[in-house]
């Protein structure tokens, strides 16, 4: 296993700069996500690592040695596409087996070898079988299972479960995270699946328009994302964002919203800062929104939009007075029951500030 480094790494398609200037450095067992929008540039970034596509400048290491120019074959990766890319005319065995092939290997031994992963795998029945005869979450596993024959530095993998009905997708991530346990790979995962993302990943990269915007352990992207942009693309659903009116007044921050003033919060530098534009986001997240009981201190309000029952929980979903909707999910039978009008509360502790340019206002001792 080795890590991966981008120095000041660009890539341009003609006149488009799909990634105009990346630096990051993944450590050995790493497993990285690469989360973001389509088109942000997730399939180019990882392709430059693989020396599928080579950068317009910048230089790519992998285990400290310089590779920006090396052939693929010569960086011992793996790399799982989205489509699978198995050979059509050759049958498990020999697909799994096909990297072994290419390094020399001999026949008895290397089918030894795809026998030994794909039992791993639980295909290890379906060997003789053309990628035609077998399902498509079979084939994901065959894809794997040819990643994973050959001991390579870095594993790549572009969306690999995006072709997978749901079920057998919480499957196959449930399998990879073991994998990842097990043989602490390094490994780069491109998905625009947040839950995936943050299944998987000891660090996500979340990357808007060929940029990394936050990289960070999943639980520091949940409980504080660096932008508005990150708050609202990772949670399922998102963070609710709510632009309110804010004052500072005797030491304490007052936002308002909805009609109503929120409870004081204790003002930092920062704070003071943000607020003097005269308007903040406020960021919560569903799980910590109630249906409000009397005497809660900080109420939002808007008419019922939905309420859906997920079983567990239900959503709530608002629709507030400047048509922005805000959704609780909540836990308790009784307080689903709400009616026309919908009053929200939260306790001060759990929101999440960002000033006008939807960068997060850090907390006091940050
Ligand atoms: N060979 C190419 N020629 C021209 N433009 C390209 C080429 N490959 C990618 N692009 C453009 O670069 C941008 C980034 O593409 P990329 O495939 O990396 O996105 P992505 O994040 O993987 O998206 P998706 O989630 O849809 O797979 C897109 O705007 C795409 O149209
Ligand atoms: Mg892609």
């Amino acid at each position: 296993m080795a890590s991966v480094e981008f120095q000041n790494v660009s890539k341009s398609f003609g006149a488009f700069n799909a990634v105009p200037d990346m630096s990051f450095s993944i450590a050995d067992g790493e497993f990285v996500c690469l989360l973001g929008p389509s088109g942000c540039g997730k399939t180019t970034s990882l392709r430059m690592i693989a020396g599928l596509e080579t950068p317009t400048a910048g230089k790519v290491l992998i285990g400290g040695r310089d590779v920006t120019y090396l052939h693929p074959k010569d960086r011992q990766i793996s790399m799982v596409f989205q489509d699978y890319a198995l050979y059509p005319h050759m049958n498990l065995a020999d697909n799994i087996a096909y990297p072994l092939k290419v390094r020399g290997e001999a026949e008895a031994k290397r089918h030894a070898r795809a026998k030994e992963v794909a039992d791993v795998l639980k295909i290890g029945d379906l060997l003789k079988r053309l990628p035609s005869q077998i399902s498509g979450g079979q084939q994901q596993r065959t894809s794997l299972a040819r990643a994973l024959v050959y001991p390579s530095q870095v594993y790549l993998f572009d969306e690999p479960l995006s072709n997978l009905d749901a079920k057998l997708r919480l499957e196959a991530r449930g399998f990879l995270n073991h994998l990842q346990r097990d043989m602490g790979m390094t490994a780069v995962y491109v998905t625009h699946d947040q839950a995936e993302a943050m299944a998987l990943a000891t660090r996500i990269a979340v990357m808007d328009k060929g940029h990394i915007v936050q990289f960070a352990p999943p639980i520091e992207i949940y409980r504080r994302p660096a932008t508005t942009f990150v708050a609202n693309f990772v949670g399922n659903p998102p963070m609710n964002l709510v632009v309110v009116d804010a004052m500072v007044d005797g030491g304490q921050l007052r936002l308002r919203a909805d009609g109503l003033t929120l409870a004081g919060l204790p003002v930092s530098d920062a704070i003071a800062k943000a607020a003097a534009a005269g308007r903040l986001t406020l960021g919560v997240r569903p799980e910590h929104l109630r249906i409000a009981r009397e005497g809660d201190e900080n109420v939002i309000a808007g008419e019922l939009f939905a309420n859906e029952n997920m079983g567990p929980e239900s959503l709530v979903t608002m629709e507030r007075a400047d048509a922005t909707r805000v959704t609780a999910r909540i836990f308790t039978d009784d307080e689903i029951k709400v009616g026309k009008t919908v009053k929200l509360s939260f306790e001060a502790a759990h929101i999440t500030l960002f000033d006008s340019a939807g960068a997060r206002i850090p907390v006091s001792g940050e």
